[in-house]
């Protein structure tokens, strides 16, 4: 049966969409989403992004094995295909690898300063890795990890740069650059690292195990198919 509502229900339920308004759009939430500039680091800076370019995007934690295991070959790919490829990098720190956030900030706080260090910093992190988690940092304070950290990033980025990325990790920015890719990350579907993306969608099942072999299976035909692509349609001018 079917009740009308009544003038006091229908008053309630107002005020119910409102307080929910409230909740959903609430400043707290909201004053850095979406953000002013797309997450990600850029690799080489081939900013030219266009779309004839094949753009693989890689989600790493710069505390996860996997993900260092999987940079050298994409990165030999990267070398080999040119500027015809274009890799963006965002970060996942996992909560389950140790101090996985604060790497993270330490690629931000770099990535403000000279956005040369970014990669840089990140290969430096993966070789260091095992100095980041597990039982030897299980009595370390957060403020000396961090200064780890500050020292990896000016090992990188020049020791004139010391107090700028001790100040760095000062900044709130950088905090919420930080939670922008792990709110990136999530709002794409991602769970893990590495994950990787070609030209928006996710490589299908290839696990960690993507060596360079796999990556040229999977450009060759991207860039195969883009000149036949041109071809056909030079073709279909000249016509
Ligand atoms: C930025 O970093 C790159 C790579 O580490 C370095 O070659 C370059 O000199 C740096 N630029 C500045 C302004 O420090
Ligand atoms: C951490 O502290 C505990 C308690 O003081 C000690 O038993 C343990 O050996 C320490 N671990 C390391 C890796 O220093
Ligand atoms: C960090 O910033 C706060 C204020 O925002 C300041 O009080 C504090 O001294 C700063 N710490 C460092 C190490 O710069």
């Amino acid at each position: 049966m079917v009740v009308a509502p009544n003038h006091a229900t229908v008053i309630l339920i107002l005020q119910l969409l409102i307080a929910l308004q409230v909740l959903i759009f609430s400043p707290a939430g909201a004053d850095y989403i979406p953000p002013a500039k797309t997450d990600g680091f850029v690799y080489l800076n081939r900013r030219s992004f266009n779309f004839d370019s094949i753009l693989i995007e890689a989600f790493y934690d710069p505390l996860c094995p996997d993900s260092r295991d999987s940079w050298p070959p994409l990165k030999q790919a990267l070398h080999d295909y040119g500027s015809g490829v274009s890799l963006v990098v965002h970060l996942l720190p996992l909560p389950y690898h140790d101090n996985a956030y604060v790497a993270s900030r330490a690629l931000h706080v770099v990535n403000a300063l000279n956005s040369s260090a970014t990669f840089p910093l990140l290969e430096l992190l993966f070789k260091d890795q095992e100095k980041f988690y597990g039982a030897q940092t299980r009595n370390l304070s957060r403020a000396s990890i961090q200064e780890e950290f500050v020292k990896s990033a000016t090992e990188v980025i020049g020791s004139s740069f010391y107090t700028s990325v001790k100040n760095g990790f000062n900044d709130s920015k950088t905090d919420h650059q930080t939670r922008i890719s792990f709110k990136y990350a999530a709002s794409r579907g991602v769970y893990g690292t590495p994950f990787f993306y070609v030209n928006g969608f996710l490589l299908p099942d290839v696990g960690d195990s993507i060596d360079y072999k796999t990556w040229k299976k999977i450009i060759d035909p991207l860039v195969g198919a883009e000149k036949n692509v041109k071809n056909e349609e030079s073709l279909h001018f000249f016509l």
